[in-house]
């Protein structure tokens, strides 16, 4: 959720930070910016809109010269999308230059302090106070020459003052050749290059020039020149730098030949089940290892509860975790939104094992809750794909999906990677159980076998298209599921929602007759999951409920189900599978179409209107 790079070396900064704001767009897509210094001044170009449409038109049109600078991509939270509230902002002076992740909560107290002191101010932001809180600090603490050490020491005064989240880079046009950057809540990246080096929220925009990085803490200050980086932290002063080394390629988030990159994604999912397994089954013990757990089996085998916080997409999994880990590990597991874990006041007994789940590693909702399982004395757990991100670095243990970059802002490979890890972690912990070694043996050859299942799928999509296309105009849909189907309806039905701005309603099929089956008519669409499972049969006598009402009903079936065809007005069919792989089949066709449906009617996939990638703010 927003985006940051800087940059300082020796070749012309703008087209460096044009295309890391490229690589950020995912990030956010309001409008964008950059500061650029060249002979003492900072040239700012920043535009309302997405990136080819706005910053990039202008930069053609009027160009910023310079070998270092600093740039942003915005998803709005205090002001509307405009060209006045983009990054970057301009302190008083107009000397310090500020781009900022996060949000800063006390910003309207200082700000009235600074209207006070007679300062203006040309956007609603808080990033624009917060520059012109540097800029006081700048100003108080000088003495003599501008150094790089005093815009260290203003950014430091000020970030003392401020209560929120941020990760920031600032230049002062005094100062050729430093960046400041800083953290707390929201990430934050060093990439050391030769002679150059750079500053971002998110390693996909340096992979493309260096893979050496350091992932800043919280409370970090850095300052960065082309040939160096100094770190210190404001609560302990000393910094724990470390350097890392990605383990991805540039070209692992390139769209390549595919239209969007959820498509890629989509049709990446083979690779992603083998991806998350490979190395992951021991085949003698009938169980699955894992590396960075960092409990021992003694300690695993005490655990008597387990709770799974999350949001969106990950949460979703999680409710197919918690089906997953009670069937195969006996195990009671509850769910919760992140948001809600961190805030009400729910008795969690002392033999608990917490679980967070995060794609990006950085959802603050979800890095609070496992913040609060720590603070609480609990071993808190997370299944993370970004390596390095703040969750991953913050868990007492845990499991890495290797999905590779997901860029589409519509979760799909992540989705099904988490499910695997959780099909793995339900069989380790089972198998301290009562799972028995056949049991956990028929599971692998499921999950081994499900690469080439859901090839069977995806070489479905123009099928899927058609009755995509069929259902374009309707205005609301249901997904409706019992069982494992239930929690995969629930993220189909946030899928269509999300890309296509279709009213969708992901529902448990038994629950309808309860209430929302007022709703059905011949003009609302449902997509009824229906697999030959242990479920099966109900759910038919559900499915029959909506016919009686004239509903349409598009079925994702069993192959070779042949009552199904005679009722559904359409079906998508599905390899068998075992019950407990059923969502990372079944999700499959309805990621299709979502992304069908959503080209059919006109929308950025990509770029859902309102939404970003990665959402760190609470
Ligand atoms: C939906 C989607 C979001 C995310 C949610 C959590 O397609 O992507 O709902 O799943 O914001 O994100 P992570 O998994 O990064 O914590």
């Amino acid at each position: 959720m927003c985006g940051i790079i800087g940059y300082v070396g020796p070749k012309p900064a703008s087209p460096v930070l044009l295309e890391g704001l490229r690589r950020l767009e995912y990030r956010g897509y309001d409008s964008a910016g950059v500061a650029v210094l060249q002979d003492d001044a900072i040239t700012v170009r920043k535009k309302k809109g997405k990136i080819d449409e706005g910053i990039a038109r202008t930069l053609a049109d009027q160009p910023a010269p310079g070998t270092m600078g600093i740039a942003h991509t915005r998803w709005a939270t205090h002001g509307e999308p405009s060209d006045e509230n983009s990054h970057p902002h301009l302190d008083a002076s107009g000397r310090i230059a500020v781009v900022h992740n996060g949000v800063i909560e006390n910003y309207e107290h200082l700000k009235e302090r600074l209207l006070d002191a007679g300062h203006e101010f040309q956007s609603g932001t808080d990033t624009e106070v917060l520059a012109h809180l540097i800029g006081v600090h700048y100003e108080r603490l000088r003495d003599g020459d501008a150094t790089p050490d005093l815009l260290n020491e203003a950014v430091s005064a000020a970030l003392r003052e401020v209560i929120g989240t941020y990760g920031i880079a600032v230049i002062s046009s005094e100062i050729p050749g430093v960046i400041v950057g800083a953290r707390r809540g929201s990430p934050l990246i060093i990439g050391i290059g030769e002679d150059e080096n750079f500053l971002t929220s998110d390693s996909n925009a340096v992979v493309a020039h260096t893979k050496q990085v350091v992932f800043l803490n919280d409370y970090d200050v850095a300052t960065v020149t082309a040939g160096s980086f100094e770190v210190h932290n404001l609560g302990t002063d000393t910094a724990d730098v470390q350097i890392s080394k990605l383990e991805f390629d540039a070209e692992d988030s390139q769209r390549g030949d595919f239209e969007h990159f959820m498509l890629k994604e989509i049709h990446e999912q083979p690779r992603t089940v083998e991806n998350a397994i490979r190395g992951r089954i021991d085949s003698e013990g009938a169980t699955a290892r894992f590396g960075g757990l960092n409990m021992t089996p003694a300690e695993l085998r005490s655990v008597q509860r387990i709770i799974i916080a999350a949001s969106g997409t990950s949460w979703h999994a999680a409710l197919i975790g918690e089906y997953i880990i009670e069937a195969l590990a006996h195990i009671p597991v509850e769910v919760e939104f992140a948001h809600e874990f961190c805030y009400r006041m729910a008795p969690v007994r002392r033999d608990t094992l917490v679980l967070v789940i995060s794609q990006s590693g950085e959802t603050a909702d979800t890095l609070m809750a496992l913040r609060e399982a720590k603070r609480r004395g609990h071993r808190a757990l997370a299944i993370v794909n970004v390596v390095g991100s703040t969750i991953a670095r913050e868990a007492d243990g845990g499991i890495y999906m290797h999905a590779g970059p997901e860029i589409g802002v519509a979760s799909t490979k992540a989705f099904i990677a988490t499910l695997v890890c959780l099909e793995l972690l339900a069989i380790h912990l089972g198998r301290m159980r009562m799972l028995s070694a056949g049991q956990a043996t028929k599971t692998f050859k499921g999950l081994e076998a499900l690469p080439a299942q859901i090839e069977q799928v995806l070489a479905q999509s123009d099928a899927i298209r058609e009755i995509a296309l069929k259902y374009a105009e309707a205005d609301d849909f249901f997904f409706l599921g019992r069982g494992y189907s239930y929690p995969t309806a629930l993220e189909g039905a946030l899928k269509l929602k999300e890309i296509s701005y279709i009213h969708a309603e992901g529902y448990s099929a038994a629950e309808m007759k309860h209430g929302p089956i007022a709703l059905i008519d011949e003009k609302t669409p449902t997509v009824f999951l229906v697999p030959q499972d242990f479920m099966y049969d109900k759910t038919m006598a559900n499915l029959e409920m909506i016919r009686a009402r004239k509903g349409p009903v598009i079925a994702v079936a069993s192959e070779g189900d042949e009552q199904i065809a005679r009722i559904a007005d359409d079906v998508i069919f599905i390899p068998k599978v075992r019950d407990e792989l059923n969502p990372l089949i079944a999700s499959v066709p309805l990621q299709l179409f979502a992304y069908h449906l959503a080209v059919a009617r006109g929308c950025d996939v990509d770029k859902p209107r309102n939404l970003a990638k990665s959402v760190t703010v609470l």
